[in-house]
């Protein structure tokens, strides 16, 4: 059944949130408990739709997984009875691609079709399929279904990413950790999400160092035990509800966020007028007086501005007295957001990955639909600070990152309703 959100703005948010572990940290940490052959608890997981799809893909694999209110409990399987991933999951998310590499190595095949997700611009998977070849799999196509063979297991390797691609440095950890040897990645990707993949693989019995710069090495292990693990905090969650502070003024409180990992985000928000307090688990954030444009931002691989708050940062300006422009040099489509915002009365104009904020009247409440996850709470934001009622269709993008949205909003002062159509 889809779900809009409707939404009552002008009203500034008091209260505290708690961030939960990171979506982006979740997804590879259970494709990579795919190779683990003990229990596996992950906690603090969020009930997210993404989430559900992985823990779906790894049903279809055989292996016994269960999503309680503590987190994941994944139960080690002796083998994995399927390596043919449905196209259906594969369709639902990105993130459906990191599966690809574990089934590979517990399997010595694995039969799939194009991921899908968010539609942000092209999204080729190729450093993902080269870097795999590389280790020795042999990567054929039939039809629309990508089969990927290495009968005698992968082997390591020396390998340099053409682009420092968050997916692909996953993949490739998730291939390299049980090979044959020792593998050297060059130009590998940075985020904290690859360091907490790191981090639960050598907990598991791993051996990779050198996560969260641009070369990791990985010595292959024969076997990865399991355990109980805690995934990082999730920064852009953490970065959403700041620039919904920011939009709507008023004090928030982020329990539980660690501020150096979305720092270019405070940053800015800072340089716009809000007053932030950074602790080491917490954070919080206060706006009092009317935001001033922050002039050019241009997001960047970490510890750059991350792609997936330029939309946030961009509705929580959309109300400043100055001018704002942020270019997306990693997505050609990251402000399909813009439309709504226009819809709302804001002043922007998208000039190819570029959206100009430009000082307008006040926004008001009208009908948008969400167009990708980001986006979509994007447009809850611009929700926040408009006048009247906004009605956000296709929420169900929304659901892809967020728990539980609209009660949290209803704790910060919100009115907000959840209409099934
Ligand atoms: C991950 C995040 C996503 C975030 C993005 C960039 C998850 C589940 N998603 O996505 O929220 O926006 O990092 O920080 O963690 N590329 C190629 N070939 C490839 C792989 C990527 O050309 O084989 C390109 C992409 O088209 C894109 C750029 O590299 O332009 C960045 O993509 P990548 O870092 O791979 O992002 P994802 O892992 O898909």
């Amino acid at each position: 059944m889809a779900e809009i959100l409707e939404i009552w703005g002008g009203r500034p948010l008091y209260g505290t949130v708690e961030i939960p572990s990171a979506k982006n940290s979740v997804l590879p940490l259970l494709a990579a408990s795919v190779l683990c052959r003990e229990k596996v608890c992950l906690k603090k997981v969020p009930h997210l739709s993404d989430v559900e799809v992985c823990l779906a893909l790894m049903r279809s694999l055989g292996m016994d997984v269960r999503y309680g209110d503590t987190g994941v409990v994944i139960q080690p399987t002796a083998n994995v009875e399927d390596a043919s991933l449905q196209t259906e999951l594969m369709q639902k998310m990105r993130a459906s691609v990191l599966f690809l590499a574990p089934v590979l190595a517990r399997c010595g095949y694995v039969e799939a079709s194009l991921p899908g997700g968010c539609r942000l611009g092209k999204r080729p998977i190729d450093i993902h399929l080269d870097g795999l070849e590389h280790m020795g799999a042999n990567v054929r196509w039939h039809g629309e279904r990508l089969c990927l063979r290495a009968p005698r297991g992968l082997m390591g390797t020396k390998y340099t990413l053409r682009y420092p691609s968050v997916g692909a440095t996953e993949t490739l950890l998730l291939a390299s950790v049980c090979a044959k040897g020792d593998t050297v990645l060059h130009g590998a990707a940075c985020e904290p999400e690859i360091v907490d993949l790191a981090n639960f693989l050598n907990q598991c019995g791993g051996k990779i160092t050198g996560a969260g710069t641009e070369t990791i090495s990985v010595q292959g292990v024969s076997r990865l035990s399991g355990g109980a693990y805690t995934p990082i905090p999730d920064r852009i969650v953490g970065a959403t509800w700041a620039c919904a502070a920011a939009a709507a003024g008023g004090c928030v409180t982020l329990e539980g966020a660690q501020p150096e990992m979305f720092a270019p985000v405070l940053d800015a928000l800072e340089q716009a007028g809000c007053r932030i307090w950074r602790r080491k688990n917490q954070v919080k954030i206060e706006r009092r007086k009317e935001l001033v444009g922050i002039g050019e931002r241009k997001t960047a691989v970490y510890p750059g501005f991350p792609t997936d708050a330029a939309p946030l940062l961009a509705a929580a300006l959309l109300g400043a007295s100055g001018e704002s422009c942020i270019r997306d040099t990693i997505f050609t489509n990251r402000f399909a957001c813009a439309d709504g915002f226009l819809a709302m009365g804001a002043n922007v104009h998208r000039i190819g990955s570029d959206l100009r904020i430009l000082p307008g009247g006040p926004l008001h409440g009208t009908t948008v639909a969400a167009q990708d996850l980001r986006g979509g709470a994007a447009l809850v934001i611009a929700a926040l600070a408009a006048n009247g009622k906004t009605k956000i269709e296709d929420s169900f993008y929304i659901q892809r990152g967020y728990a539980d949205l609209p009660q949290q909003l209803r704790r910060l002062g919100v009115k907000i309703q959840v209409k099934k159509t």
